[in-house]
């Protein structure tokens, strides 16, 4: 693990969306432990007031993504507050796990809504400030934007999606000096894997089944996810922008 470098991020401004848990949490808590002022949401106060007690550099706002007057919200509370905004982590996501022969309309809505659309708007809204502060876009894509798995083609095709916004925007925004990049992490231990109907039993032999396919023979440490974070949005990446990188254990190679 990367070491903690406690100012490298002083006098920035971070948001977090998912902050409350999994991949947001780390990344949110690492921000915070290298100087960032950072922003977290989701849809469960109880879980974001937890996480912001754990450092006085952590706030939060209860909102959701899908809606349009909660992601205006959020562009403001960060304007009104601080000012500026440095570092924004497009991070919210859900996995649903759908066979295409079952895909109903709600279902797609539901995906691309959180996966894809509240990204766009998001990003749209804060533009101006992380315009005004050459700062960084980090997109949460997954292994399976390029490496596709049985039941998951809504979650893949919305990563997907996201894995060309970020080459786009990339080159939309060189010219102001914001740096967009995208992380594709492999399998990760969070909540993200609770939403399957097997019972306790298959689930273990799921997930056993799944370290099996990993290389390095282990799921992910979110904190892992966060120092790769880190990494994009420091200086030491200034040269980095329209990548994706895959973090993955060797998994879909
Ligand atoms: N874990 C993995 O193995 C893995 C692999 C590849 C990619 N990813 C990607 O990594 C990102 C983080 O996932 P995770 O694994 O950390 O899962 P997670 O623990 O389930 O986190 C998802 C977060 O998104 C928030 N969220 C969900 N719906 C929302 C909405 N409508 N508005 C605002 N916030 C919402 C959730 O909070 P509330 O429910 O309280 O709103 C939660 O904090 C996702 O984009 C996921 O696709 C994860």
């Amino acid at each position: 693990m990367s070491s903690i470098q406690t100012n490298k991020f002083s006098g920035k401004t971070a948001i977090v969306t998912g902050g409350g848990s999994g991949l947001g949490r780390a990344m949110a808590e690492r921000f915070a432990a290298e100087g960032a002022e950072v922003v977290i949401t989701g849809r469960h106060e109880e879980i974001l007031a937890e996480v912001a007690k754990t450092s006085d550099k952590i706030s939060y706002l209860v909102g959701d993504m899908t809606k349009d007057e909660d992601v205006a919200a959020l562009a403001d509370y960060v304007k009104d507050k601080f000012g500026r905004l440095d570092i924004l982590v497009n991070n919210a996501g859900w996995c649903p796990v759908v066979p295409i022969q079952e895909v109903t309309m709600e279902n797609y809505d539901q995906a691309f809504n959180l996966d894809v659309r509240a990204v766009v708007n998001l990003t749209v809204k804060t533009l101006p400030l992380l315009i005004k502060a050459r700062g960084t876009i980090i997109n949460l894509s997954s292994t399976g934007a390029t490496n596709v798995a049985p039941n998951l083609s809504l979650y893949c095709g919305a990563k997907a999606a996201i894995e060309n916004f970020t080459r786009g925007w990339a080159m939309d925004l060189a010219k102001d000096g914001v740096r967009v990049n995208a992380i594709a992490p492999g399998a990760f231990k969070t909540n993200i894997w609770n939403v399957t109907d097997l019972d306790e039993e298959a689930a273990k032999a799921h997930e056993a089944g799944i370290v099996n396919s990993i290389p390095l023979k282990r799921m992910g440490d979110p904190r892992e996810v966060a120092a790769l974070a880190s990494y994009l949005a420091s200086d030491d990446a200034a040269y980095i922008t329209g990548s994706i990188y895959k973090i993955t254990g060797g998994l879909g190679q």
